[in-house]
């Protein structure tokens, strides 16, 4: 709910500010919170968008920014993808991700939203509440515990097919994750793509001692919170050697100071960098 709010905030904020539209996410947040994007974004001019987005990005250490560069440069690739003739998305820990919902370009794909049993329901819920339909060709979803299922079985149940070409969305998920876990699915993710597949990956790598500590302390609260515990960090390197142990191979590796320079023709003003995006491929 915290990056759908972002997204929903950044949908509402004008160019060029506004680099990601992602109208479902205010459409299906709970109204406190949808309503907290729109109060900021009543900054209609270009200049008080800048304000707003300027005092969030610095009170969120640079959070907001990211989030928003995350979505348009995901939103990117799977564009490029899909112009390749890609037919099959799968998103990996879902959540809120409003992709199958609010893409055209997805009207001939089957889009499998891979999450927590209990995550789904609630979002089928929200869905429904806003008489959302998906503009995907068919949405599947699939229930996978990381650290637990066999995911290539389940998406196999579900219709995926691992004789076509896939793209695979894994957006801030892998930092909730045991290295297990990691390891693991993209062992799946790797098996199940054919040629062309490509996944495009989020990943927190390893800070400063006495901020990972931070983190890592902030984790252990918002885990008593919503129960997602904060403890995969890994490096640029280690994601290459686990995509290559799985027969993926680097196509990208892309964080914070790119996608400002690309998309807000600037640089990148937030304290941290938060994750970097990979994009790994099967050749
Ligand atoms: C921060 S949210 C990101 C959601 C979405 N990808 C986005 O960027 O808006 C993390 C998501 O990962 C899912 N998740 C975390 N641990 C998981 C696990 N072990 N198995 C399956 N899903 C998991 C959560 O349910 C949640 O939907």
């Amino acid at each position: 709910m915290g990056v759908a709010t972002i997204r929903a905030l950044y949908t509402e904020l004008p160019e060029p500010v506004g680099v990601a539209r992602d109208p479902i996410a205010g459409a299906i947040l709970p109204r406190p919170l949808s309503f907290a994007a729109r109060l900021a974004s009543r900054a209609s001019s270009e200049r008080s968008a800048e304000r707003v987005h300027h005092a969030l990005g610095l009170a969120s250490l640079g959070m907001t920014y990211h989030v928003a560069l995350r979505t348009r440069a995901i939103d990117d690739a799977l564009r490029d993808a899909l112009s390749r003739g890609v037919r099959q998305l799968v998103v990996l820990g879902a959540g809120l991700d409003g992709r199958a919902y609010r893409m055209d370009e997805l009207a001939g794909a089957a889009v499998f939203e891979v999450d927590h049993p209990s995550t789904q329901r609630d979002k089928r819920a929200r869905l429904r509440g806003a008489r959302i339909e998906p503009r995907a060709r068919e949405v599947r979803l699939v229930s996978v515990d990381f650290e637990r299922d066999e995911l290539g079985a389940s998406l196999a149940r579900e219709g995926f097919s691992a004789d076509e070409p896939s793209f695979w969305i894994w957006e801030g998920v892998t930092v909730y994750l045991t290295r297990a876990a990691i390891a693991g699915t993209l062992s799946a993710v790797g098996a199940a793509s054919a040629p062309g597949s490509r996944i495009a990956l989020t990943y927190v790598p390893p800070r400063e001692p006495w901020l990972e500590r931070a983190l890592l302390a902030g984790g252990r609260v918002l885990a008593r919170v919503i129960g997602e515990p904060i403890r995969g960090f890994v490096t640029p390197e280690e994601v290459a050697a686990l995509g290559r142990e799985a027969g993926l191979f680097v196509s990208s590796d892309e964080g914070a100071d790119e996608w400002s320079r690309r998309y807000w023709s600037s640089e990148y003003e937030g304290i941290f960098e938060w994750e970097r995006l990979v994009i790994l491929e099967r050749r």
